[in-house]
């Protein structure tokens, strides 16, 4: 049978002809995809350069040995980010108000917000995994001596970031502003007044003056959304810059590899 032409296509959608020394081959539309992917990266690489970071961050060599102790790192990190993501849309219709407010926006969350509840409790446990997390990579991390030379700073920001985690705790603790959560932060804040030196300007700073009211909350609400979040986001950074750049240590039961031993010709 014979084929009919197709249909003339309007000027505006005919191909260009070549220009001089172009080939005219026509590609294919998966390849033109594929070649247009590339021409984006190749756009953005050309003005930032950033593909020799991405190649040093992601492209490593790792240690023989290491097992599955080694990813607990990361399953913090996971969780920080599930807390972060999450955090956001309950900020979204959480409301820092002691005169029933906090209480009654939580239990709006929880029972009208599509899929409220869900991100509430995705936040409410990803909290206790994350700390549960934390201290299984500080004891992987100490148990297999990773703490030594040269790895004494990323130790450090660890410890900073293991308090910071915890402050997290605290300080989300008094959000729903239940009874619960009411008079544990209270406790919490006492304890803190009974430590030495800075305990009673801790407990002052925490309250936001000797009554615990409207202005303790809507502060513990600022440290829990802004400012820990921030300086964690920032350690997190620094600590895996240093453990990208210190590569990571090998499990202590592999041996490092003697030389083999030169025997000098003389001898031989
Ligand atoms: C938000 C909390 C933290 C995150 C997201 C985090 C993340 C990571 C990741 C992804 C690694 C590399 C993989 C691994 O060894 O698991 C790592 C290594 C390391 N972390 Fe953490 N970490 C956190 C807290 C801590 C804490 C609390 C400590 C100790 C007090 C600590 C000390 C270290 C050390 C010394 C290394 C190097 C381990 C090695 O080279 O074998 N980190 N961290």
């Amino acid at each position: 049978m014979r084929k009919l032409p197709a249909p003339p296509l309007p000027k505006a959608l005919r191909p260009k002809p070549p220009a001089p020394g172009e080939t005219s081959e026509v590609m294919d539309p998966v390849e033109a995809a594929a070649d247009a992917g590339i021409t984006v990266v190749d756009w953005l690489d050309e003005r930032t350069s950033l593909s020799p970071g991405i190649r040093w961050l992601l492209f490593r060599k790792v240690p023989r040995g290491i097992n599955w102790g080694y990813t607990l790192g990361s399953a913090t990190l996971f969780a920080f980010l599930n807390q972060a993501v999450t955090g956001v849309f309950l900020a979204m219709y959480y409301e820092p108000n002691v005169n029933g407010g906090a209480y009654e926006s939580i239990r709006n969350i929880n029972d009208n917000v599509f899929l409220g509840q869900f991100v509430h409790g995705m936040h409410k446990w990803g909290a206790s995994v994350m700390i549960i997390l934390i201290f299984l990579h500080m004891g992987r991390v100490f148990f297999f001596g990773a703490y030594k030379y040269p790895r004494e700073l990323t130790w450090i920001i660890g410890v900073v970031l293991l308090i910071l985690t915890l402050a997290m705790g605290f300080t989300g603790y008094l959000l729903p502003f239940n009874q619960q959560s009411y008079w544990a932060t209270i406790v919490g804040v006492n304890i803190n007044g009974t430590g030495p030196f800075i305990g009673p300007y801790l407990s002052d700073f925490l309250r936001g003056g000797p009554e615990f009211g409207a202005t303790t909350l809507s502060r513990f609400y600022a440290i829990h959304m802004l400012l820990i979040p921030g300086l964690m986001a920032a350690l997190i950074g620094l600590h895996l810059y240093l453990v990208t750049k210190l590569g990571i240590s090998a499990p202590p039961w592999i041996k490092v590899e003697e030389p083999e031993e030169v025997v000098p010709v003389a001898e031989v």
